[in-house]
């Protein structure tokens, strides 16, 4: 049986890992033959394969991104696009079926390929841990150990000037990322898309915790809203999804705080940093675990379907599970960790 693998999306540190397992397993313990798709669905609809064996996968467990590249592709889209035209290119290629790693448009277009009669085998992939169907996916660690990091740093040169360090961290929909990072930091306000603030909310924690004479670090989630504020903030138009691209609150956070607490206010971006690097040891592991169960279900030709991890066994879930509700930071985590604040 031939197998195409794709990534497609945003990257995320672990892809790497996800496709080395299912090579391995899949030549090793079965006799699959693998070809890497590149550039996620363009590479389908354009027949932009090659062969992908275990030398291609050697060594790559700690390699961040993705040797097969990523796009935000419709595969419905264009002359070459939609499921007869796909089913044909695969045939005409041999290829019996693909495995595609990615997120929730990624994971979408395989749902409606899967209906069409497309032989689609998903791998959930985000670093924001917003999926449904997976307690977590692999990236999120690399990306809360990465965020830990920089504000441990943010901490210090907050203290010597005695500011206030606004840091923001990725997080569309949901506050996994700030939750986790500004935790481990120690963090004296979260501001996550779950919960919206005042700003008087915000300046309050920030007060007390500079009246305590520390400098006071507030962390922030990209798709924070403030209370009464409809939109997450964008000031970068739109994504290939149609998406706004999010991404500057905290710089809008800043002097506001600054403003009403007269506290000299500095605001740090984190970016695309918490998506790039070699995955931390847990998402190796993840990865790996997620790529040899997806040779095990590709072999049961379980296609419509995606691992996921629930509690620490990996386990098989229809694609509707990881569209159905995202997986938001729950009240009571939010409440446990706004105990720590001011
Ligand atoms: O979905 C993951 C994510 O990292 C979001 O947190 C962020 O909004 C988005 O990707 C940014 O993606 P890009 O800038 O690569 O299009």
């Amino acid at each position: 049986m031939k197998i195409g693998i794709l990534t497609s999306g945003g990257d995320c540190p672990g892809l790497n890992a996800v496709i080395r397992g299912i090579v391995l397993k899949g030549t090793t313990s079965y006799d699959l033959e693998f070809v890497g798709i590149r550039d996620g669905w363009r590479g389908v609809v354009d027949a932009d394969f090659f062969p992908l064996t275990r030398h291609e996968v050697k060594g790559l467990a700690k390699v961040g991104g993705t040797i097969l590249g990523t796009s935000r592709t419709n595969p419905y889209e264009g002359d070459r696009g939609g499921a007869e035209n796909i089913k044909a290119t695969l045939a005409e290629h041999g290829i019996d079926g693909i495995v595609a790693i990615g997120g929730e448009g990624t994971l979408a277009a395989a749902d409606r390929l899967a209906k069409d009669g497309v032989n689609v085998f998903g791998v959930p992939k985000t670093i924001d841990n917003d999926l449904g169907a997976t307690d977590y996916s692999f990236g999120f660690d690399t990306a809360v150990n990465i965020a830990t990091e920089a504000m441990d740093r943010l901490r210090t040169t907050g203290d010597s000037h005695q500011r206030c360090m606004v840091a923001e961290v990725m997080g569309r929909h949901v506050g996994w990322i700030a939750l986790h990072a500004g935790m481990a930091a120690g963090a004296h306000v979260i501001c996550i898309p779950e919960v919206p603030l005042s700003i008087d909310e915000i300046t309050a924690q920030v007060t007390s915790a500079f009246e305590r004479g520390r400098a006071p670090l507030v962390v922030v989630s990209e798709g924070f809203k403030l209370k009464g504020q409809e939109e997450a903030y964008s000031d970068k138009g739109l994504d290939a999804f149609n998406r706004p691209r999010l991404g500057g609150i905290s710089e809008i956070l800043a002097p506001e705080i600054e403003r009403l607490t007269g506290i000299e206010t500095r605001a740090t971006v984190l970016g695309h940093i918490q998506r790039g690097g070699s995955p931390s040891g847990f998402d190796r592991v993840l990865a790996t675990r997620l790529g040899l169960h997806t040779a095990d279900a590709v072999v049961d030709g379980d296609w419509g379907s995606m691992v996921a991890l629930r509690g620490t066994d990996i386990v098989r879930v229809p694609f509707a599970d990881a569209l159905g509700e995202l997986h938001t930071v729950p009240l009571s985590r939010y409440e446990e960790a706004a105990a720590l604040f001011g």
